[in-house]
């Protein structure tokens, strides 16, 4: 291959986003809308859907959405169904719907942490479970949308921590099922990204903001783009040997940290000898 069109790659490929009224999720959206894609969502709530619709038509979209809730297989299913029949067959699925909010395990009732896995975990089976009825089948794309809590148990983030980490295996299952049927399943681990309620929550300060930039390798947040460039790829002819990737898209925030010797090793060489250097 001598040279390749990646955003020409998702002309007319109908695209459907669970909880793609906001944030990441949207944004992956727009990615393809400016692509020229179809784009569907969904969310629980319908006034966000209609403006989510409005700002997929103006990145350029044929777009379509409609509310569920990801908990509920009868909505999410339905859904699905109507999004078929509105912009035919679904390439590209998009599992993103998610809640969070910072509370120690002993500060969470069971349904507190139900209430997470549910939406995170269990909706993305559902979503993944109901839509792949509506893929084209063979060539569609499974995408879950995974977060660093997936590979490190992070403080006040139980629920969060134990459905992510149950998103990643739930994908690699599907690879595994799936890749058979024609269709290839991945996740998107995104870092710190810009702009997003996820991380009004998580580091509200402009003190945890500078700590979440410091401790990304790359030393800044992402943006929503950024995570949509990684979908697009992998929804791409380019990934079509790769299914069951967990991919971090996170400036290298989910490395892990330097070693313990890392302060006393830099300290070391800064008093070294030059020759050393
Ligand atoms: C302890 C809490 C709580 C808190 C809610 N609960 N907030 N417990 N501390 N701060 C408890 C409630 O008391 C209740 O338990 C249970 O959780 C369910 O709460 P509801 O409000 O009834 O739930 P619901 O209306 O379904 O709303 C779900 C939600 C809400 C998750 C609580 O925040 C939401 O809708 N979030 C969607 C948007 C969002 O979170 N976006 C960020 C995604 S970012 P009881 O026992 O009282 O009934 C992300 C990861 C980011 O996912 C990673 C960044 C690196
Ligand atoms: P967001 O804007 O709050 O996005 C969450 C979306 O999910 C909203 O559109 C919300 O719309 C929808 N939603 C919530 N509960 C739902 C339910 N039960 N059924 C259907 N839809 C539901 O948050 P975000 O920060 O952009 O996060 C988006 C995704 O990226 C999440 O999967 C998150 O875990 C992941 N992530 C985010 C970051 C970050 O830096 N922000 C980092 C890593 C991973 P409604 O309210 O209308 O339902």
């Amino acid at each position: 291959m001598t040279s390749f069109d990646l955003a020409a790659s998702a002309r007319g490929k109908h695209v459907f986003v669970a909880g793609g009224s906001s944030g990441i999720n949207l944004g992956i959206g727009e990615v393809f809308a400016r692509c020229g894609a179809k784009v569907s969502v969904c969310s629980r709530k319908a006034d966000r859907v209609a403006a989510a619709v409005k700002a997929l038509e103006a990145a350029g979209a044929e777009a379509w959405g409609g509310a569920a809730d990801v908990r509920n297989y009868a909505e999410v299913e339905a859904v699905l169904k109507s999004a078929k029949e509105a912009r035919g067959p679904i390439d590209v699925l998009i599992s993103g719907a998610a809640g969070n909010f910072v509370a120690p395990a002993l500060g969470m009732s069971s349904n507190a942490f139900r209430t997470v896995v549910e939406i995170d975990l269990i909706g993305t089976f559902n979503v993944a479970r109901a839509g792949f009825e509506f893929l084209r089948k063979p060539g569609a794309s499974f995408i879950a949308i995974s977060a660093p809590q997936a590979l490190h148990p992070y403080a006040y983030q139980a629920h969060v921590n134990a459905a992510k980490a149950g998103v990643d295996m739930l994908t690699k299952t599907l690879a595994v099922e799936w890749g058979p049927l024609g269709v290839r399943c991945n996740a998107i681990i995104p870092g710190p990204i810009a702009d997003t309620e996820g991380m009004a929550r998580l580091a509200p300060t402009e003190a945890e903001r500078k700590l979440a930039r410091e401790g990304t390798p790359l030393q800044r947040y992402g943006s929503k783009d950024e995570i949509g460039y990684a979908a697009l790829f992998l929804a791409s002819p380019l990934a079509e040997y790769i299914t069951g990737a967990i991919l971090p898209v996170d400036g290298g925030a989910v490395l892990p940290g330097p070693g313990r010797l890392g302060d006393a090793m830099k300290q070391a060489y800064e008093k070294a000898a030059p020759r050393n250097r």
